[in-house]
């Protein structure tokens, strides 16, 4: 990873991968000439570059993504070669090929590779940031309520065990609607909340439960603003990579931000099983330690026992293949499909649902990225609405419509959780509209 480009040499892939990275990319050209030159067409995309069973609509990427299948395939090559000669695979092969999976990872996203490595997954990078923090009674750290519930618990059985204080501090929803006013709020909660004490701020990019895409930058610098520095940042970007396009790790477009954990599987559609940990600062152990203990932060993290490496290997191909696409279909392409497709999404719904008593949203839809809240009917008009509630009609749209759509519930009322991902069509929005309609009118006469 130290090598610059002109010194470094990228070790050969074995030929039965690259005849599957020839064929994956022949499978990308191929959509494209489907096409026809008539622009982008998702439903040929849904077909040809995607796994997804016909029969579903799938509105739900930002649970679990949805792997592009030309990767997939490629993942699937670096499996088939790993098991025709285990000891060949993991002794002499494996290796390199990571070091290349994180160089090709860190020009990606423009940041220096010797800050970079990869992980199976979020969870795992917002273990080892919030771990690795030498903290103690009467330090704090910060969040705000909106956190990825996973995240909210590693801070607590942190801070249980370090006796630091960890404050939760609520982001009054909905927003105003207007993105300036609404990201000045959010600002303002660190500005009058965050404890001078703080050692440690978390941030989503993306919340996970509301969907928000946060200002960031902002929020970091206010952190380090109200203690002279002294707070480390940690950005959870489980949904960062491709849903905002514009994605930057370096120090001048992240200059306040010392952690960022960014899933792969999410929006840039990586088979499962590989996530990025950027620290451009402070280098954090890993919570797992093995052979690479105490060789610095790429061999300490690179291998935490033996496991599939597959997806990782796969990512040098799936920057390229995303890069290729872009090319074809014009720069930062994906990133501004699904966000224009989702606002056509939220109007749909909106126009749909406000005139029986829906429709309402919790932020701008500026502050959405490629997924957002759009308020479901009432069920009852009598009583607050339920997690259970939220469940049952979650659980209705899949049984009995084949739609996979999460259902949320916020002050008392119901909301659903829409993605737009290149596979996605208005036609999806549609087929939510009527069958939420269909499911609340049944529910209704139930309650
Ligand atoms: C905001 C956020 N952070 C972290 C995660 C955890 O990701 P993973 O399960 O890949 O570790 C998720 C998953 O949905 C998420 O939405």
């Amino acid at each position: 990873v130290r090598l610059s480009p002109a010194e470094y040499e990228a070790p050969v892939t074995p030929p039965s991968v690259r005849r599957a990275i020839v064929t994956a990319f022949a499978q990308i050209v191929r959509t494209q000439n489907l096409m026809g030159g008539a622009g982008f067409d998702s439903a040929i995309a849904r077909r040809r570059l995607f796994m997804l069973d016909e029969a579903w609509t799938f509105v739900n990427h930002g649970a679990f993504g949805a792997a592009l299948a030309p990767a997939f395939n490629v993942a699937h090559a670096w499996r088939t070669f790993a098991e025709s000669q285990p000891l060949r695979f993991f002794d002499r092969v494996l290796l390199p090929h990571m070091v290349h999976s994180v160089r090709r990872a860190a020009e990606f996203v423009g940041a220096d590779a010797r800050d970079l490595v990869l992980l199976p997954n979020a969870t795992m990078g917002l273990n080892i940031v919030m771990q690795s923090m030498t903290l103690r009674p009467g330090d704090h750290v910060f969040m705000l309520d909106t956190a990825y519930g996973a995240a909210k618990s590693i801070a607590q059985h942190v801070c249980a065990r370090t006796g630091a204080h960890l404050d939760m501090v609520p982001v009054p929803l909905p927003l105003a609607q207007d993105p300036a006013k609404a990201s000045a709020s959010l600002v303002q909660l660190v500005e009058r909340h965050m404890h001078p004490d703080t050692a440690l701020a978390v941030f989503d990019h993306c919340t996970s439960n509301t969907a928000l895409s946060m200002p960031v930058n902002d929020l970091a610098r206010a952190a380090k603003s109200k203690t002279s520095g002294a707070t480390e940042v940690l950005v959870d970007g489980a949904h960062g990579l491709l849903a905002h396009h514009d994605l930057r790790l370096s120090a001048s477009d992240m200059p306040d931000v010392d952690f960022y954990v960014a899933n792969c599987h999410k929006w840039l559609c990586s088979p499962k099983a590989v996530a990025l940990l950027w620290a451009p600062r402070r280098k954090p152990a890993p919570v797992v330690l093995s052979h690479g203990a105490d060789h610095g932060f790429l061999s300490q993290h690179v291998w935490d026992g033996c496991r599939d490496h597959a997806a990782a290997l796969s990512l040098p191909f799936l920057f390229d293949a995303w890069e290729v696409m872009d090319a074809m279909w014009g720069a930062r392409w994906c990133g501004e499909h699904m966000h224009v497709l989702l606002r056509l999404a939220v109007a749909v719904l909106v126009d749909a649902w406000q005139p029986h008593g829906g429709g309402a949203l919790i932020a701008p839809v500026a502050m959405h990225r490629s997924m957002a809240l759009v308020g479901v009917p009432p069920l009852r008009e009598d009583a607050p609405h339920t997690s259970a509630d939220a469940k049952v009609l979650q659980d209705m749209l899949h049984d009995e419509f084949t739609v996979e759509c999460p259902v949320k519930t916020i002050d008392g009322a119901l909301y659903v959780r829409i993605s737009a991902h290149i596979y996605n069509d208005v036609a999806d929005y549609r087929a939510l509209a009527v069958a939420v309609l269909s499911a609340v009118d049944q529910l209704r006469t139930r309650v």
